[in-house]
């Protein structure tokens, strides 16, 4: 029997036609979660190797905490998925702060940060944390002082800003600029995306079809980084104002920044309070949709997913995770 090959191709295309269709819209959805190929640093604080490089020793130098018992890091943990791994950071003196710490990956493409919102750069950012009594506790002009009397801090900040001397500027624009360096890895789902089809698994494969599509999830966490910077109210039982008390605006009563989800399996426990221990819990908080309240945004409906669509999410979710080198500790001047 003799068939010609278009007719062999048309007989195909009738057979997988309908898929072949289904295909082409997960492949325009794809599209959407493509990885950025460059950083974007502001042009009032550029990128340069040496800044970074500074930025990235005193983000692990325990100077910058008033009894030196604490650095960025240790709420901001590279293996932890730069955060801390307990609900509540534990703060310079023992005590447990009332916000989860979150990750600082991947905040060159935000432009407001805490939980609220409050600070509108990075480099505003910073000051936070050093200063805040619960926290670091030292004001950042004695963490100046105490830099100006090490040699070699004196020597790279020479460098880095010739003419200013060690000011706190300089600082926080050094460590800005190291976090705006720090990017998620390359995950399975990129490669999935970048057409390696067995990359991640079916079930994955099926998860990403829920969260963009019956599970509504992308209508918050959209774009490579999965996050659309904005608030909402999720429905959490927390009594925490959220971005009200930035904007003393009723609606704003507990909103919060949607975080990207970027490495989350790293990132437990999840949400501003670190309420949430795992994934799974987090889906099946949006399966029930939290406290139905006025300020809780309409995007938050109850979606019915069975146990099988909770392990499809979950393993999407865990392919977000990229290979991450690790992180070396920067040899500190003394
Ligand atoms: C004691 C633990 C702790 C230390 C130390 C700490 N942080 Fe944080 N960080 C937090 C917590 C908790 C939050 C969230 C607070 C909030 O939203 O009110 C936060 C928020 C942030 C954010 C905002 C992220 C976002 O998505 O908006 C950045 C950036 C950040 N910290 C960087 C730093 C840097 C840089 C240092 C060192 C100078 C530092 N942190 C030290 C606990 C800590
Ligand atoms: C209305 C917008 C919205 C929708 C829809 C939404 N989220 Fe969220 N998501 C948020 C916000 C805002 C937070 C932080 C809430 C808080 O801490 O108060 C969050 C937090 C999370 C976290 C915890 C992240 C962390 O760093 O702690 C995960 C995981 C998550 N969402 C996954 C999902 C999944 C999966 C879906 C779909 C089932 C979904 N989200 C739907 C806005 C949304």
């Amino acid at each position: 029997m003799q068939i010609s090959s278009t007719g062999l191709l048309l007989t195909l295309l009738a057979i997988t036609g309908h898929s072949l269709a289904a295909d082409s819209v997960t492949e325009r959805l794809k599209q959407q979660f493509k990885r950025p190929t460059s950083i974007p640093f502001p042009a009032n604080n550029p990128y340069s190797a040496e800044k970074a490089q500074l930025g990235k020793m005193l983000f692990f130098d325990q100077r910058l905490s008033r009894n030196f018992n604490m650095n960025c890091a240790t709420c901001h943990n590279p293996s932890l998925g730069w955060e801390d791994g307990v609900p509540g950071a534990f703060g310079g003196q023992g005590e447990t702060l009332k916000r989860n710490s979150p990750t600082t990956l991947n905040l060159a493409w935000s432009d407001r940060f805490f939980w609220d919102g409050r600070a509108p750069s990075l480099e505003e950012q910073i000051r936070g944390p050093v200063e805040s009594a619960a926290e670091m506790n030292v004001p950042l002009s004695t963490v100046a002082q105490r830099l100006n009397k090490v040699e070699g801090y004196r020597n790279w900040f020479a460098r880095v800003f010739p003419g200013d001397g060690i000011r706190e500027n300089g600082i926080l624009k050094a460590i800005a600029t190291y976090e705006r360096t720090l990017v998620s890895g390359t995950a399975p789902f990129d490669r999935w995306i970048e057409g390696e089809e067995n990359a991640i698994s079916v079930s994955a494969k099926r998860g990403f079809t829920l969260f963009n599509g019956k599970a509504a999830c992308s209508q918050c966490h959209g774009g490579w980084n999965f996050t659309d910077n904005q608030f909402h109210d999720i429905g959490l039982p927390s009594d925490d104002t959220g971005r009200m008390a930035v904007t003393g605006a009723e609606q704003d009563r507990h909103r919060f920044k949607t975080p990207g989800l970027r490495n989350i399996s790293q990132r437990a426990p999840y949400m501003h309070d670190g309420s949430l221990s795992t994934l799974e819990q987090v889906i099946v908080h949006y399966v029930v949709g939290g406290i139905s309240r006025p300020g809780r945004s309409n995007k938050i409906i109850p979606t019915p997913l069975n146990e099988g669509d909770i392990r499809d999410l979950t393993a999407f979710l865990n392919s977000l995770t990229g290979a991450d080198q690790p992180v070396s500790l920067p040899i500190l001047p003394y």
